[in-house]
């Protein structure tokens, strides 16, 4: 039995650290640099091929070895055949479920339900613990406001405090349970940091992002999710003002370590390490070792540039054994702290009962969906009334499609797609007719107008099932143009011309550009991705089983040329309005280079988005009124109480996302129009009311300054509490000195 058995398992502080002292003083160098070595699993031996490196005390991680078995294997092999005997991180990206796939992060966004989130991340957990798993690289929590971007899929959106709370709760349900830790998975907060403001939109490009840009928006849910306890951090591929993450001292020792005192493991990103030198920060491998280590990075992911170079940089005196053993006890804190030397890692937890996962996935897809646009109550449909429906489109029947992105392991045989769930939950009550009209959402083919046009004649309404293939958003997979793809838009024309109701669901990774098509619907669903069972959360909300509640968590553009494009902008020096606002088809004739309105918007798409942050209609009413403040004027430490009256004043029951937010109208430095401060999610009957109340402290209004420190400022606030980042009834208050 290895040694690091050997020492009881109690978790306080303070015995965790002996017990890391314990392990350092026993271990060789090369087993020390081992703990720092992430090698991937390939191939079908895989056991065969890593034993012998286990073995050996060179491997400190595993990534992308999913069968339990093989798991099995490789950890006997770690804790019985190795000298030190210390177990192996086993890393996987389960990143919106495991084999039950939940609706993608952007969509489980829309549902702004912490608790759903919180439990996504939880039966991911289970069962992705059951085949061994141990570690995640999850919550992928960079704000994303540019839409081109194909990473804005596995995002929370644009916002850091809606980030910020749904990463803490993804943090919660990976690395916590009830049930003693085996079925949990220590998370990775990524990419550290900065990725999301990727030049153009373009994955891996270069970011620039000042330094109180990056502390006041970018950084807050890294700070939120390692408040929750995240034990890793994940660094980003990106250079940001020049200098990539792998080897920002900046990021990684003075915000992660000196200012937030993170005792847990940064991880590189694929290869990462190695990419120092095609970034061309330095000529060759042991440099770049040397600039991550140094930088804080602990464990070089597949790259093996630290087991090849760190025993040398030792040896030459340019690293010392103290970095090595603050680097390796960093790792070897996680272990201890996440229960692998202290229970048996190959007995690995049941499955978790699968209908579990299917309720609970199903739940978060209802939740997820946004009803955008729903003229004359078209929605819900009503099957007493509804004789026939066209269900057209080529994401109608698509089991894998509607999983998303990075769905590794997702299992597309449990799927349970629109049409499967259409054709289930109508029969004997409405005939569905399908017809797919377009091979993939990118096809270019018109042949299949004519069949569609022939189903939307004959029947009561069309549900149209467009978007983007899972493959159009991701790692990697950015567009420039993110209009409909293909002759997609063509085809909602075409139909138009039935004369029929056109139901839209649009399944995509990002905000799609709908400007020159959304007046070609009557209702349209935004569905994300939404996973396995996208198919009866869809026609849930679409028959009225379930009322549409989610809110858009990123603003969608009127078209690409406008992103990237949020709701928290600066107001500028010349900030558009209505009045000043003029449309390229509106110039008049002899219109001279000042005479149109000289404040910031696109003459050819103005100042707006299509759809703001926050946004999101259903099947009720729901009134605002009786907004007050118990106090016009707090002093800094106080905290003012906000009260507004929400009332379901429509027929059908509800969920209503009441958002807070704020403007700092005056500061040391600029301050966006709007922030959100708050949200809740409030159901209630028809005719019903309730007092909502938000407290907010000036903690909560604490920002980075110009002078570079951090804390609220005394002037002028205002303060709107509403259905949107654009709606709300206003009041404004003041902080004293
Ligand atoms: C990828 C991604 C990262 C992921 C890692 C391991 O390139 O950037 O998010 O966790 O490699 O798959």
């Amino acid at each position: 039995m290895g040694k690091a058995r050997e020492i009881n398992a109690t978790q306080d502080k303070q015995t965790i650290e002996t017990r890391v002292r314990a392990l350092l003083e026993r271990m060789s160098l090369e087993e020390k640099v081992g703990q720092l070595n992430q090698v991937q699993a390939t191939g079908p031996n895989v056991v065969e091929d890593l034993a012998p490196a286990i073995r050996a005390g060179r491997v400190g991680s595993v990534i992308n070895v999913v069968d339990p078995e093989a798991v099995k294997a490789l950890q006997y092999i770690a804790i019985n055949e190795s000298e030190q005997g210390i177990p192996l991180l086993i890393c996987r990206d389960v990143i919106h479920g495991y084999k039950t796939v939940a609706p993608l992060p952007i969509g489980q966004a829309a549902s702004w339900n912490p608790d759903l989130v919180r439990d996504c991340a939880r039966i991911a957990a289970e069962e992705a613990s059951a085949d061994g798993i141990n570690w995640t690289f999850a919550p992928m929590i960079d704000i994303a406001r540019d839409p081109r971007w194909g990473r804005i899929a596995e995002s929370l959106g644009e916002d850091p405090y809606l980030t910020g709370v749904l990463g803490a709760a993804m943090v919660d349900g990976f690395q916590n349970s009830a049930n003693g830790g085996a079925d949990t998975l220590v998370a990775c907060a990524k990419h550290f940091a900065g990725y999301g403001a990727s030049e153009a939109g373009r994955d891996y490009n270069t970011t620039n992002i000042p330094e109180n840009e990056l502390r006041n928006v970018y950084l807050p849910p890294f700070h939120a999710a390692l408040k929750a306890g995240v034990e890793t951090f994940m660094t980003s591929f990106s250079d940001i003002d020049g200098i990539p993450a792998t080897a920002s001292d900046f990021l990684l020792d003075q915000v992660l370590r000196r200012e937030w005192s993170f005792d847990g493991a940064v991880v590189s990103d694929w290869d990462a390490i190695h990419q120092l030198v095609i970034h061309g920060l330095c000529e060759n491998d042991i440099e770049a070792s040397y600039l991550a280590a140094q930088a804080g990075v602990e464990i070089d992911m597949i790259s093996s540039a630290y087991e090849r170079h760190l025993p040398e940089l030792v040896e030459q005196g340019r690293l010392s054994m103290d970095r090595i053993d603050t680097l390796v006890g960093n790792v070897l804190r996680v272990k201890i702290r996440a229960g692998l030397m202290d229970r048996d890692v190959m007995a690995l937890p049941e499955e978790p009962a699968r209908m579990k996962g299917l309720n609970l996935v199903r739940e978060a897809a209802q939740q997820s969906l946004v009803l955008l646009k729903n003229e004359r109550a078209t929605l819900p449909l009503d099957v007493e009334t509804l004789k026939r429906v066209a269900v057209v489109g080529p994401l109608a029947h698509e089991p894998a499609e509607q999983l998303g992105t990075w769905v590794f392991d997702g299992d597309a045989e449990r799927s349970v797609t629109p049409l499967m769930a259409l054709e289930s939950m109508l029969a004997g009550q409405v005939e569905v007719e399908h017809v797919r009209a377009l091979e993939t959402t990118r096809s270019k083919d018109r042949s299949g107008f004519e069949p569609a046009m022939h189903a939307a004649q004959a029947a009561d309404a069309v549900l149209l099932f467009l978007g983007e293939e899972a493959i159009l958003s991701g790692e990697a997979h950015c567009r420039a143009d993110i209009s409909l793809p293909g002759v997609q838009a063509e085809l909602v024309r075409h139909l138009r011309a039935a004369g029929k109701p056109v139901i839209g669901v649009l399944m995509a990774g990002r905000p799609l550009a709908l400007g020159s098509i959304i007046d070609q619907f009557d209702a349209l669903i935004y569905a994300w991705h939404p996973g396995t069972m996208a198919g009866p959360a869809i026609v849930d909300v679409l028959f009225g089983r379930a009322s549409p509640s989610g809110k858009l968590p990123v603003s969608f553009p009127v078209m690409s040329g406008q992103v990237p494009i949020y709701y928290a902008h600066k107001q500028t020096g010349r900030p558009a309005s209505p009045e000043t606002v003029i449309h390229i088809d509106d110039i008049p004739s002899g219109a001279t280079q000042t005479s149109l309105g000289m404040t910031t918007f696109h003459l050819d798409a103005g100042y707006k988005p299509l759809f703001p942050f926050g946004f999101g209609l259903s099947y009720t009413h729901f009134d605002y009124s009786d907004l007050t403040l118990d106090k016009a004027q707090i002093l800094m430490g106080e905290r003012v109480r906000a009260e507004v009256t929400l009332q379901n004043s429509g027929d059908r029951s509800g969920t209503e996302i009441v958002q807070l937010y704020i403007r700092d109208r005056f500061g040391s430095v600029t301050r966006p129009v709007r922030e959100l401060k708050g949200f809740q999610r409030v159901s209630l009957e028809p005719g019903e009311s309730q007092r909502i109340a938000f407290e907010l402290s000036t903690d909560d209004l604490a920002f980075y300054r110009r002078d570079g420190s951090f804390g609220a400022e005394v002037g002028d606030f205002d303060l709107w509490i509403g259905p949107s980042s654009t709606d709300g009834l206003h009041a404004s208050f003041r902080i004293n000195a």
